[in-house]
């Protein structure tokens, strides 16, 4: 099958020509995101392989159908970004990567919790200019702590088993308690209980109307004085411009990112040489107790692999029988919050 894929970077190639070693389909690389203007590219191709932050709104999926697209090969879980009413009147398959590597998040979660605690960002660089003070690189024992995670899906329960590991005691938010998540002890409580009682707030769940700006104003002024807040999940899940409120207040202690609600235009790219323009996030670069990683919890070997092969699956499964192996379906996107949740995640 002829593909285009959009928003490639040389890993992406790297795992995905490793996966179609048969070359069985044509993969055609674009380093660009799929938008209005770049649909174009696509004319010709049965399928397109596109990430998170590619744009698939009913003018983008009626472009692509015109030039021959029926498949949407998603190389991540979340499927928050496809309009899937629009895809099922164009007759369009939407194919995902439901599990790849929840270790790959959890723990990128956690080297955020352990940086920002013990404040390594900062010590790295004094260290290096031959300072070794200790003012203000002060942290605090995680052992015996409260960490609340809010999602227990497959990463908010690698996450829990961690922090199980390190001693903490564990809150859940979540509408489907986990009972391996309950077995490690951890107490489901509602979300007013959990942010006032977590020393850490991690979130780990899908971005979805009921989760859209979870964490505002009215649930910052809920938690713990100095508690760390943590987002792997998605950006829109927290009100930025809250955030920004409550660092400034000094009631937010930390805040470690791996998402952020603007991030398509920044993250993915190297914008080191050019102006930033998004105000709010340059407002949270200069917090010292707040640290930015740029949608990279998923980048491990393994779970590159695991997209690549899951990918290339969907669009061996398309192929040989008109459907992918994981397809998303505007009925999945019904079910959320009434049925065990579909993976609304990278
Ligand atoms: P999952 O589907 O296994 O778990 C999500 C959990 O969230 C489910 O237990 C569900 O019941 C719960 N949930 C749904 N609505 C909720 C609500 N309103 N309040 C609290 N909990 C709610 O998904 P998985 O694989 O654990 O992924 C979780 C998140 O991680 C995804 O949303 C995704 O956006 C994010 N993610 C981020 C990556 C990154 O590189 N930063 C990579 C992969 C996923």
């Amino acid at each position: 099958m002829h593909v285009a894929v959009f928003s490639t970077r040389p890993y992406d190639r790297t795992f995905l020509e490793r996966a179609n070693a048969s070359g069985r389909h044509q993969l055609d690389f674009y380093e660009s995101r799929l938008d209005v203007a770049s649909a174009a590219v696509a004319q010709g191709a049965q399928a397109v392989c596109v990430f998170v932050n590619d744009r698939l709104d009913a003018e983008v999926l009626t472009r692509l159908h015109a030039g021959g697209v029926r498949l949407l090969a998603l190389r991540s879980a979340g499927f928050n970004h496809v309009d899937l009413n629009a895809a099922a009147e164009l007759g369009m398959a939407v194919g995902r990567v439901p599990e790849y590597s929840p270790y790959a998040v959890a723990e990128h979660t956690v080297a955020l919790l352990l940086a920002l605690n013990r404040h390594i960002h900062r010590a790295y660089a004094r260290v290096r200019e031959g300072n070794f003070a200790l003012d203000g690189l002060l942290g605090f024992d995680l052992h015996g702590r409260t960490v609340g995670v809010v999602g227990t899906g497959k990463i908010g329960e690698c996450f829990s088993r961690i922090m199980a590991g390190f001693g903490c005691h564990l809150l859940g938010f979540d509408p489907h308690p986990n009972p391996v998540c309950q077995a490690l002890g951890m107490r489901y409580v509602d979300l007013p209980e959990l942010l006032a009682a977590s020393d850490v707030i991690s979130l780990h769940c899908p971005l979805t109307p009921q989760t859209h700006h979870l964490i505002n104003a009215d649930a910052l002024a809920h938690m713990l004085p100095g508690a760390m807040l943590l987002n792997t999940s998605r950006g829109a899940v927290v009100d930025t411009p809250a955030v920004i409120g409550a660092l400034k207040a000094g009631t937010l202690g930390s805040l470690g990112l791996d998402v952020y609600e603007e991030e398509a235009d920044l993250f993915f790219s190297d914008l080191s040489g050019e102006v930033i323009h998004d105000d709010v996030f340059a407002r949270l670069l200069t917090f010292p107790n707040v640290l930015i990683t740029g949608h990279q919890a998923f980048f491990t070997e393994d779970a590159l692999t695991a997209i690549a092969a899951t990918t290339l699956a969907n669009i061996n499964a398309f192929e040989d029988h008109g459907k992918p192996l994981y397809p998303v379906s505007v009925e999945r996107v019904i079910g959320v919050g009434c049925a065990p949740a579909p993976a609304g995640t990278t």
